[in-house]
C-alpha cells in the first residue's frame, strides 16, 4: 500500500490560476472566492492553497466537510490562536477546545433551547414593530443598517433583558469594527493586527452589565444571569457574552438583509409571501403555534441562507496528522 500524498496545489495550474488570482487580489477575500471555485473544479474537493504568508488545505466537498465538522475535536481543533476571531473572543466558547469548550457549551445551552425563544416571542415582535414604525412609506432605508439595529436590540432584550436604547449609538462603531476585524481580509496574508479599540469598548460595556447583574436582588431568568451565576470571573463571562453578541447578531443581520434583498429582486415571491402571511396569520401576531403554516416564507429564508450563507468559510487546525479523502494532512495545517 502506498503512503497517502499531500493534496494537489495551484502549482499544477500555473498561469491558468495566476491570472484570475492577480485580478482577484484588489477585491479582497470576496474576489478570492471565484479563484477557490476554479481550484476546486480543477483540483478536486481537497486541495492546497499556498499564498505568501498563508498556507491552508481547502476542503470544498460535502463528504470531506462532514468529516472535518464531525471528526474528533482534538484532531480538528477550533483555529489558530493568532487568528483575529480568537484574539477578539479571548476564551469564548467559539474558540475554545476540549473540556473547557464542553463546560462553556453547557452553561450557554439553556438559552439556545427553542423554549427560551418561544417564551420571548411576543416581546420580539412588539420590539420589531416599534423599530419598523419609524420607517416611512416612500423613504429610502438601508436594510443592512436597519437589520443590524433590529438584531442588536433584539439580542439585548432576549439575552440580557436590557434595552440598549440610546447606548446603541455608542455601540455601533465598536460592533462594526469588531465584525470587520474578524472577517476574512488582508490579515490572511499579512498576519493579524491587534483587536481594534472598539473591542475594548464592547468588553467594558459587557463587564458593566455583568457587574450590575451580579448586584441585582431579583435577576431575570436569562442568558446574562445564567452566565453570571456559572462564571465568577468577569473577564471569562465577558468573553462568552461578546461571543454570543457577535456570533448571534451578525449572522442574523446577514440572513435578514439577504432575504430582503432577494425578495426585492423577485416581486413575484414577495407578493406570494405577503399573501401567505395575510392568509395564515390574519390579524394575529406570529407565534410558535401559527408560524408552521408559513411554508413559502420558510422556503424563501432557506433559499436565501443557501445562496448567501452568513458564514461561508470555517477554519480548523489539524491537531494531529490525518488522512482526508486519501490525502495526508500534517499536524498544524490550517484547514479551510
Ligand atoms: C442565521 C443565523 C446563524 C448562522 C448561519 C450561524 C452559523 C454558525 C456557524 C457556521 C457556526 C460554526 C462556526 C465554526 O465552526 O467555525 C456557528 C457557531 C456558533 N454560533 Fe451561530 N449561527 C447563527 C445564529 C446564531 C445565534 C442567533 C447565536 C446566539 C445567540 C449563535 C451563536 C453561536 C455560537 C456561540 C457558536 C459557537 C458554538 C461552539 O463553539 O460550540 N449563532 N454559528
Amino acid at each position: 500500500m502506498t503512503a497517502p500524498e499531500a493534496p494537489p496545489g495551484p502549482e499544477r495550474l500555473g498561469l491558468r490560476v495566476l491570472r484570475p488570482l492577480l485580478r482577484a487580489l484588489p477585491h479582497g477575500f470576496g474576489g478570492l472566492l471565484p479563484v477557490l471555485e476554479l481550484l476546486r473544479q480543477e483540483l478536486g474537493e481537497v486541495f492546497r492553497l499556498d499564498l505568501p504568508g498563508f498556507r491552508a488545505v481547502v476542503v470544498a466537498g460535502p463528504e470531506a466537510i462532514r468529516q472535518v465538522l464531525t471528526g474528533p475535536p482534538d484532531v480538528y481543533r477550533w483555529r489558530p490562536e493568532a487568528d483575529p476571531v480568537a484574539r477578539l473572543m479571548g476564551r469564548g466558547v467559539l474558540v475554545t477546545d476540549g473540556a473547557e469548550h464542553e463546560r462553556l457549551r453547557r452553561i450557554l445551552e439553556p438559552a439556545n433551547r427553542r423554549s427560551y425563544l418561544e417564551d420571548r416571542c411576543r416581546e420580539l415582535w412588539r420590539l420589531v414593530d416599534r423599530l419598523a414604525d419609524g420607517w416611512q412609506s416612500g423613504c429610502c432605508r438601508d436594510m443592512l443598517v436597519e437589520m443590524r439595529r433590529i438584531t442588536l436590540t433584539a439580542f439585548e432584550h432576549v439575552y440580557f433583558s436590557h434595552d440598549p436604547g440610546p447606548e446603541l449609538a455608542e455601540l455601533w462603531e465598536p460592533v462594526l469594527s469588531a465584525v470587520s476585524y474578524i472577517g476574512p481580509g488582508p490579515w490572511l496574508v499579512l498576519g493579524a493586527a491587534e483587536p481594534p479599540p472598539g473591542a475594548a469598548h464592547l468588553r467594558s460595556y459587557l463587564t458593566a452589565l455583568i457587574r450590575r447583574r451580579r448586584q441585582a436582588s431579583d435577576p431575570p431568568d436569562d442568558l446574562l444571569t445564567q452566565v453570571v451565576r456559572a462564571v465568577p470571573d468577569d473577564g471569562l463571562a465577558a468573553d462568552q457574552l461578546l461571543t454570543m453578541l457577535i456570533a448571534g447578531h451578525d449572522t442574523c443581520t446577514a440572513a435578514l438583509s439577504w432575504t430582503l434583498y432577494l425578495l426585492g429582486l423577485h416581486p413575484r415571491w414577495l407578493n406570494l409571501v405577503k399573501a401567505e402571511v395575510r392568509e395564515t396569520l390574519g390579524r394575529e401576531p406570529p407565534e410558535p403555534g401559527n408560524i408552521d403554516g408559513l411554508v413559502w416564507l420558510d422556503r424563501v429564508v432557506r433559499e436565501a441562507l443557501r445562496l448567501y450563507p452568513p458564514i461561508h468559510v470555517g477554519m480548523r487546525l489539524a491537531g494531529s496528522t490525518v488522512t482526508l479523502q486519501g490525502y495526508r494532512i500534517p499536524a498544524g495545517t490550517r484547514i479551510m
